[in-house]
């Protein structure tokens, strides 16, 4: 399965923070945004990852990540000149999809929960048709929404319905098979010009190749599209991470729980930063597994 982490867009409601700088190298906690969706497709077992992004901010992502080869990746990038849609995504993917599944996940999506490597492993095994994770929210208008039958079964996804039908919003992390490419190919764009990810969706709904699965209530999937929004995510993420002692999305860790590198190389990483907290977080870390 390969990975693609949407980083595109002009995140106008975080104006003037992204005036300058894209919105998923903003800070959420002691890391860049692009970290978390990064270690939910790297906890997937995913190695080879594509990042899509808008021309003038790559080589700032490429600043950050490099070839992905520091934590057992292949990582490449593309560019989105305009945000067309999510959809576009696996247009401008295709080539390294080559006839693959793919995880696609948005570069603003944070997602923490116990077991999470676990579910999206099994999910990933057992992918057949498209696999999409749910989450109740207080503000469905605001999101794609999936709407189930009383067996709890997928009948519809309403993309910001004003009048919604559930509270289940579809979340920014999408499986697919080998098919979504060629649907991505024949969509129109939306009234409101783009290519929509719902509509993807809707063609493996029709199939009856649409799984939801539902993300429960102690899981966290944390909104970034406002500057309170960034805040209380980077609060969450603190909060946690002082009260247990350990980090969410410290890739290096993945990176070496994963078997993507081994505790000599975690620490070498973790050395490069020794200034910083974070840096001598991966090197305790290395120590300890490595002992
Ligand atoms: O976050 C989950 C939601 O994401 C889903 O529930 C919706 O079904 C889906 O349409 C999407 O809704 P948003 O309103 O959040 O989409 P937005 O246009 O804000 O884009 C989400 C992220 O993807 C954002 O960080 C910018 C980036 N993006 C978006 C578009 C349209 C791109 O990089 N390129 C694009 O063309």
């Amino acid at each position: 399965m390969k990975g693609i982490i949407l980083a595109g867009g002009s995140g106008t409601r975080l104006h003037p923070i992204t005036i300058p700088v894209s919105k998923q190298l903003l800070p959420v906690g002691d890391k860049p945004m692009i970290y978390y969706p990064l270690s939910v497709l790297m906890f997937a077992g995913i190695r080879e990852v594509l990042v899509i992004a808008r021309p003038a901010d790559l080589p700032m992502f490429q600043t950050l990540l490099r070839d992905g080869a520091q934590w057992g990746l292949r990582i490449t990038y593309a560019e989105q000149p305009q945000p067309r849609g999510i959809a576009e995504a696996l247009l401008i993917g295709a080539g390294h999809i080559d006839g693959d599944e793919c995880a696609l996940i948005l570069g603003d999506n944070i997602f923490h929960g116990n077991a999470f490597s676990q579910l999206l492993h099994r999910e990933s095994r057992q992918l057949h048709g498209c696999t999409l994770f749910g989450y109740r929210v207080n503000d469905p208008q605001r999101y794609g929404i999936g709407v189930t039958d009383p067996e709890g079964r997928l009948v519809a996804i309403d993309e910001k319905p004003s009048h919604p039908r559930s509270n289940r919003a579809i979340t920014g992390l999408y499986f697919y098979d080998s098919d979504a490419v060629d649907i991505a190919k024949n969509l129109r764009p939306s009234a409101r010009g783009e290519l929509e990810i719902t509509d993807v969706n809707n063609v493996y709904l029709s199939r009856g190749l649409a799984r939801l699965v539902d993300l429960g209530r102690g899981f966290a999937w944390l909104d970034t599209g406002t500057p309170e929004a960034l805040l209380q995510a980077g609060q969450y993420v603190r909060t946690l991470e002082e009260r247990q002692g350990v980090r969410i999305a410290c890739l290096e860790e993945i990176a070496l729980r994963m078997g993507f590198i081994d505790a000599e190389a975690c620490h070498a990483l973790g050395a490069t930063m020794a200034n910083s907290n974070y840096g001598r977080y991966v090197m305790s870390i290395a120590r300890e597994l490595a002992a």
